[in-house]
C-alpha cells in the first residue's frame, strides 16, 4: 500500500530520509526564489517504475540545460528512486517525483560561485484514468501559448503552466491545447496527438513542447499497430478538424479528448487510433 501524501510520509532531501513534516528548506533556496531548478515524475505500477531509464536520461538532459551539474551518475539516481519506492513500500500504483534546485544563496540572478544542489524525492499515489476517462475522454479548449521559448526544459518555472491549467479549470473542460504563432504546441501538462485519415501526428520534438517520455513511447506502439505517424508542424485548423485528438503525460498515460472548444471530436466518442494504443499501453504495463 503506498500512503497518502500526509506529515509522516517519508521523503528524501539532500542527503536524508525524513518524514514530510520535518522535511526543511531555507527560504532562500532559489528553486523558491527564482524557480531555478527542474523536475521529473516518474510514473510506477505494483511498485515497478516505468520508462525510469528515458525519465532519469531527461532528468539530466534538464540539468545539462540549466547548468547545473549536481555530480550524480544516471545510476545514483536509479538508486535513489529505488531507495524511495523501498522505503516507502510502495507495492501499488505511484509517482516518484525528484526535484532539483541550484540550493541556497545570497539572493542575486547570476549563478552563486558555490552552492550545493537542493535534491528533493517524494513518492505519491498514482490514480490510474478511470473507466469513465477512458470510455467518455476528456473536454479541452484552445488557448496562446504565452509561456517562454524554452519548454524543453522540464523547469520547476511553471507559471505559464499553472495559468494555462486555470484557464481550463475556469473554462469548465479538462485541458488546454495551446498554440504559438497558429502552431500546435501542447496542453499544460501532457502532449496533444491529432488523428485525421488514419494518421497519427504530433508537433516536432523542439524548444517549444517537453519531450514527454509518452511521445517516443507512444510513437513506438503506433509502429507496432501499423499506424503511420507524422511529427510534423500541426495548425490550429487541423486541430479543429480532427478526427480524434489525444493526449499524454506520466499521470494521464494516454486518453482522448472528445470535446474540443464546445464541439465533438469526430464522432465524440473515443476514435480507433486511441482504441488501439490504450490496449497496448495496457499490455506494457501489465508485462512490467
Ligand atoms: N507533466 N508537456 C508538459 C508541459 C508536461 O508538464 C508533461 C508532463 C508532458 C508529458 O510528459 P511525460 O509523458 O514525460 O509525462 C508534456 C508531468 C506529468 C507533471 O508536470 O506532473
Amino acid at each position: 500500500m503506498i500512503p497518502g501524501v500526509d506529515n509522516d510520509s517519508i521523503v528524501y532531501l539532500n542527503g536524508d530520509y525524513v518524514r514530510l513534516g520535518d522535511a526543511k528548506i531555507s527560504v532562500l533556496d532559489r528553486g523558491f526564489i527564482f524557480g531555478d531548478g527542474i523536475y521529473e515524475v516518474v510514473p510506477c505500477y505494483g511498485g515497478k517504475p516505468f520508462l525510469m531509464s528515458h525519465h532519469l536520461a531527461r532528468l539530466q538532459r534538464s540539468l545539462k540545460a540549466i547548468r547545473l551539474d549536481t555530480g550524480r551518475s544516471l545510476s545514483d539516481w536509479e538508486n535513489l528512486v529505488a531507495d524511495m519506492l523501498s522505503r516507502t513500500d510502495a507495492q501499488g500504483d505511484c509517482t516518484v517525483y525528484l526535484q532539483v534546485t541550484r540550493g541556497v544563496a545570497k539572493r542575486d540572478h547570476g549563478f552563486p560561485a558555490s552552492s550545493q544542489a537542493t535534491v528533493f524525492c517524494m513518492v505519491s499515489p498514482l490514480k490510474r484514468p478511470d473507466a469513465h476517462k477512458r470510455e467518455h475522454g476528456m473536454t479541452a479548449v484552445s488557448m496562446p501559448d504565452e509561456r517562454w521559448l524554452h519548454c524543453e526544459i522540464k523547469s520547476v518555472s511553471l507559471l505559464g503552466n499553472v495559468l494555462a491549467k486555470q484557464y481550463a479549470t475556469d473554462a469548465g473542460v479538462d485541458e488546454v491545447v495551446q498554440f504559438r504563432d497558429g502552431q500546435l504546441s501542447e496542453g499544460s501538462s501532457c502532449n496533444i496527438w491529432v488523428v485525421k485519415g488514419g494518421v497519427m501526428r504530433a508537433p516536432v520534438r523542439d524548444h517549444l513542447i517537453l519531450e514527454g517520455i509518452r511521445y517516443g513511447f507512444l510513437e513506438q506502439l503506433a509502429a507496432r499497430a501499423g499506424i503511420p505517424f507524422e511529427s510534423r508542424p500541426i495548425t490550429q485548423a487541423e486541430v479543429a478538424a480532427a478526427d480524434e485528438l489525444m493526449l499524454s503525460s506520466a499521470t494521464k498515460e494516454v486518453l482522448p479528448i472528445t470535446q474540443y472548444d464546445g464541439q465533438p471530436v469526430g464522432t465524440g466518442k473515443p476514435g480507433p487510433v486511441y482504441t488501439r494504443l490504450r490496449a497496448a499501453y495496457d499490455e506494457a504495463i501489465a508485462a512490467l
